[in-house]
């Protein structure tokens, strides 16, 4: 068997000659993860996740904010220099000449959608590439017809814009919409029957979260797309929160639509989405901006709105490299283990509860809540920022038209380049919280501790 870590050794003999000071200057973020990739390409994921010289080199291809720590990365993450370096590049590039410029990157752009396809496991043409996963999903929810008194079946803890997405269908068509509530974290049988149960004959579209964005709480989507299929009833995923995240191939899920954004897990500079729809679905669906009759079973419907900055979906290419030269089993036995990491001293305290799944077989990765019982989250998520600089984001329900629940939890995620130090930090801040309490001024808290951003919007 190889050595536990990537050791020293191998490191020089893959950099050596350069010198390790001159190869960083002389190469891209992008070669030297796949130098480091190919030096632990015989051991484990699990092994990797736990190599810091192997992390090291991912935590150098960001440039990130250290001065504060980092834990709300289900809201959207930083992309690594390569890909950003990339959206300069092809901005220069276009601004040169946009009338000739433009017309040829979005012809090379074709290459992409093949590269995303063959990744996340579909044909190229049931993928098309947005700005988000707002868009994605929104192109399915107001593309599919639907007439008065027909039902769709979503949850509470679907997200909030997706949720005012079929609310608005609701007060202009008439159309009825249920939402399920779940206690977290729940089975996946638990779902299913839920689901199952609240199927009625006017019941026309399941949607739902393949993991939420508050607890992650994982859906069997396979297994409910196929019931709905058995039913006559199309299935709309929300994928925002999973592609990129852990592993799976979209066609195994077997659902109609998927929407993702891009800039959460896949890393990808703001304002990359896609949209997987399974190939003889894609008639069904009108796109958000109108295409002409000829385009009615071609994927590229759903991407034509008009002038855009093609210079970020050229950049969504490097952000893809930098994903496969990670891989995708590293990076989620990685952002496993970092969550396990602050999730299992914290849960020997009796006060501590946590509402995201960590047992085996795994259904955690990045994204885990918990609370602090006597604490108001945000009391708590406030006394984080303050003392210790950890961002990380209160999930407290709301009511209609946004998500309902009746926990209360601060989500916390990580992401790849997170160094171990800073778990340690949060744990111990943490820990500070239980022993210590934290003061509680609710009315400061709500309005969120950092200037001008407000709570809500950052799930
Ligand atoms: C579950 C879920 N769906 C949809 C979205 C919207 O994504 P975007 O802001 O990329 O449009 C988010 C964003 O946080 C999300 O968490």
């Amino acid at each position: 068997m190889k050595s536990a870590m990537w050791s020293r050794r191998a490191f020089l003999r893959t950099f050596g000659a350069l010198g390790v000071a001159a190869y960083a200057a002389k190469t891209s973020g992008l070669e030297r993860i796949e130098a480091a990739s190919q030096a632990v390409a015989e051991r484990s994921a699990e092994e990797v996740a736990k190599d810091e010289l192997y992390w090291r080199e991912i935590q150098l291809a960001f440039k990130l904010d250290r001065t504060l720590i980092n834990l709300n990365n289900g809201f959207t993450c930083p992309t690594p220099r390569v890909a950003l370096e990339s959206v300069w590049r092809y901005m220069d590039m276009i601004n040169m000449l946009p009338v000739y410029y433009q017309g040829i990157i979005a012809r090379n752009v074709e290459t992409i959608r093949l590269r995303m396809a063959a990744e996340f496991g579909c044909d190229p043409e049931e993928m098309a590439l947005t700005r988000g996963a707002s868009e994605s999903m929104q192109i399915v929810q107001n593309g599919i017809d639907l007439k008065a008194g027909d039902e769709v079946i979503t949850t509470e803890q679907d997200y909030p814009r997706m949720l005012t997405t079929w609310d608005q269908r609701m007060r202009r068509e008439g159309i009825q919409v249920t939402r399920l509530q779940f206690p977290v974290p729940t089975t996946q049988g638990d779902l299913y029957q839920r689901f199952e149960k609240a199927i009625t004959p006017q019941t026309k579209v399941f949607h739902f979260c393949h993991i939420t964005n508050l607890t992650a709480q994982l859906f069997p989507v396979q297994r409910l797309s196929r019931l709905a299929r058995s039913r006559g009833i199309v299935t709309i995923v929300d994928g925002a929160h999973a592609l990129g995240h852990f592993p799976f191939k979209l066609r195994d899920l077997e659902c109609d639509a998927y929407g993702v954004s891009l800039h959460k897990w896949l890393l990808a500079p703001i304002g990359n989405g896609c949209l997987y729809v399974r190939r003889e679905m894609i008639p069904k669906f009108w796109p958000l901006q109108a295409a002409p009759e000829r385009q009615d079973d071609d994927i590229r419907k759903f991407e034509a709105i008009g002038t855009h900055p093609w210079a970020i979906r050229a950049a969504l290419g490097e952000a893809l490299a930098f994903h496969q030269a990670i891989g995708a089993e590293r990076k989620a036995a990685r952002l496993r283990y970092l969550t396990l990491r602050w999730a299992n001293p914290l849960k020997k305290y009796p006060r501590v509860k946590m509402l995201s799944n960590l047992g085996e077989p795994a259904e955690t990765w990045g994204v885990a809540a918990v609370n602090i019982e006597g604490i108001d989250v945000r009391d708590l998520a406030k006394f984080l920022m303050d003392k210790y600089r950890i961002i990380v984001v209160p999930l407290v329900g709301g009511a209609p038209p946004n998500q309902v629940f009746d926990y209360q939890a601060i989500r916390v995620s990580p992401n790849v380049y997170t160094t171990l130090e800073e778990i340690d930090t949060f744990v111990m801040a943490m820990e500070d919280a239980l022993k210590e309490g934290v003061p509680a001024n609710l009315a400061a808290a709500r309005r969120g501790p950092i200037e001008g951003v407000d709570w809500a919007s950052i799930i």
